[in-house]
């Protein structure tokens, strides 16, 4: 069975002229310890599908299921990390990254080993001591992926995690998030508008379209692991990427769905 279990939902919103349907009848399985894409173009559902995944709304339509369990609120076997590294500027790095243990209620100090030896997973481990305006873009957006990953969640929803970092550092980004992904087999959903990078990191791109927000077709990226820089060379790994950029296009065109019905 599927971790994440995905069926016939939809998400509505808004009324009359206002309407939007942001997504249609979409169903998708995601395996445990499975690397996800979604791409696509702007505004075809991508963020809303990962709010639904977190319970942080509910769907108009049709059952999210994770674990065998609907969610039906927000759920700490989830870690999330978005575009924005979002750390309090206040605290320290290593404070940032125990956030979520004292939201919680949890015992801190069973935590500050973890997270120092995160901080060491993502190399920075003598910034702990640190504030976020002390570091880089880069350097930010890894403590809050540690941060993402203190509670030991099974999933991690990321939502263009890298979008606001330069190309070489995106790069590098990539190879880390690999790197913690082949280390601790979470289940990773990963949205980005990088198609390259899409494929770089994924075992499965889902891509979507627009008007209404649904899943147009589905590519497996049986690539080889772990995958370097070198990759580019690999003749299907551009191919890949040729053909989820025409079927990217292909969605951006709105079919009316409902003329397509009758
Ligand atoms: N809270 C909301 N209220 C009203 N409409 C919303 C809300 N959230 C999303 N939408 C609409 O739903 C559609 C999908 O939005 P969503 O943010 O999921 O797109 P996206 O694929 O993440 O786009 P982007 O790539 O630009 O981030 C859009 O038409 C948007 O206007
Ligand atoms: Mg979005």
């Amino acid at each position: 069975m599927a971790q994440i279990e995905i069926t016939n939902v939809s998400k509505n919103f808004g009324f009359g002229n206002r309407a939007v349907v942001a997504l249609d009848r979409v169903n998708l399985q995601i395996e445990k310890g499975s690397f996800v894409s979604l791409c696509g173009p702007s505004g075809c559902g991508k963020s809303t599908l990962l709010t639904l995944m977190l319970g942080l709304q509910a769907p108009s339509g049709g059952e999210i299921r994770i674990n065998e369990q609907p969610v039906l609120s927000p759920d700490k076997s989830i870690g999330t990390v978005f575009q924005d590294a979002n750390l309090m500027p206040w605290r320290t790095v290593l404070s940032n990254i125990l956030y979520p243990v004292e939201l919680r209620r949890l015992p801190k100090a069973q935590f500050r080993e973890r997270a120092l030896e995160l901080l060491d997973l993502v190399g920075l481990r003598r910034f702990a001591d640190h504030y976020p305006a002390e570091l880089s873009g880069g350097m930010r957006q890894r403590v809050s992926i540690c941060r993402a990953l203190i509670l030991d969640p099974d999933i991690l929803l990321m939502d263009e995690p890298f979008s606001a970092l330069d190309a070489l550092t995106r790069d590098e980004m990539s190879l880390e998030l690999q790197r913690i992904w082949s280390l601790h087999g979470k289940t990773v959903v990963f949205v980005t508008h990088s198609i390259r990078e899409a494929v770089f990191l994924s075992d499965r791109v889902v891509v979507m379209g627009l008007a209404p927000g649904r899943i147009t077709e589905e590519f497996d990226i049986s690539l080889e692991r772990p995958r370097s820089a070198e990759i580019e060379t690999v003749d299907r790994f551009n191919t890949l990427i040729h053909d989820i950029r025409g079927s990217i296009a292909r969605g951006r065109i709105g079919v009316d769905v409902e003329m397509e019905r009758t």
